[in-house]
């Protein structure tokens, strides 16, 4: 199962795409949480990325598509995946689509996760990131069972550097501008599924397990 997750920034795109991927056992895979481990570990990729991250705008796609193009190709991607934060503009979306005809594939479901702008800026400051695996919390929505350490692999929490309010402004005005035209391509492709990213986590999940069958 191919899949891709839409939505603004902070709809909850990696919460769920970290559900789907432990139920259904495809592989998670997050440009973001890719760059901000180069970022880490200071990598050329992640000097060159963060200059981009921290102003909120979107890293070009010359540093992207060849990143995910070659990790789809990857053998933990061979029967599925989903992929978080990828494509974002409509030249990701188009080299996607190359990629996959060439082995006869496509992209089965493009899962937009919805959420006005308003309730955006409220969940990222309480956003809590584990930037060694990729899971998120929220200190009130979402809380770690320890606090400031991940359940999952026991490393610190952080807070992300392009969480300021500021920088959250204008990543909504990039999504609007540069992402959001994906859902009408998506839905010309006749594989766009939308869900009410308001609700709760568990009830958004189980929505999303009928719409995948
Ligand atoms: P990326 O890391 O992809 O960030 P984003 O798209 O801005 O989305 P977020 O990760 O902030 O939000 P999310 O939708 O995953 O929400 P989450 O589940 O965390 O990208 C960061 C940057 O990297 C970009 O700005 C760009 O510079 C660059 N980049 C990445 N990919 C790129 C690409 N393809 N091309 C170019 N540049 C790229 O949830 C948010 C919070 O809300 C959490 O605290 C969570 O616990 C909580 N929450 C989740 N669901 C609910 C709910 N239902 N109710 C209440 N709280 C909830
Ligand atoms: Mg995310």
């Amino acid at each position: 199962m191919r899949i891709i997750m839409l939505g603004a920034p902070g709809a909850g795109k990696g919460t769920q795409a970290k559900l789907i991927s432990e139920r259904y056992g495809i592989p998670h895979i997050s440009t973001g949480d890719i760059f901000r481990s180069n970022i880490k570990n200071g990598t050329e990729l992640g000097k060159k990325a963060k200059t981009y991250m921290d102003q909120g705008q979107l890293v070009p796609d010359e540093l992207t598509c060849d990143l995910v193009v070659d990790r789809i190709a990857q053998d933990d991607a061979k029967d599925g995946y989903v992929l978080d934060g990828f494509p974002r503009t409509i030249p990701q979306a188009e080299a996607l689509k190359h990629a996959l005809e060439g082995r006869g594939e496509s992209v089965d479901f493009a899962i937009d996760v919805d959420v006005p702008d308003e309730n955006i800026i409220k969940r990222m400051s309480g956003r809590r990131a584990c930037v060694s695996c990729g899971a998120t919390y929220h200190v009130v929505y979402n809380p770690p069972k320890k606090e400031g350490v991940c359940d999952v692999c026991g490393s610190g929490l952080i807070l992300r550097d392009d969480d300021k309010p500021e920088t959250v402004k204008k990543r909504l005005d990039v999504y609007h501008s540069q992402t959001q035209p994906l859902i009408d391509y998506y839905q010309k492709d006749g594989v766009l599924k939308e869900v009410d990213g308001t609700q709760e986590i568990d009830t958004i999940f189980s929505q999303i397990q009928k719409l995948l069958g």
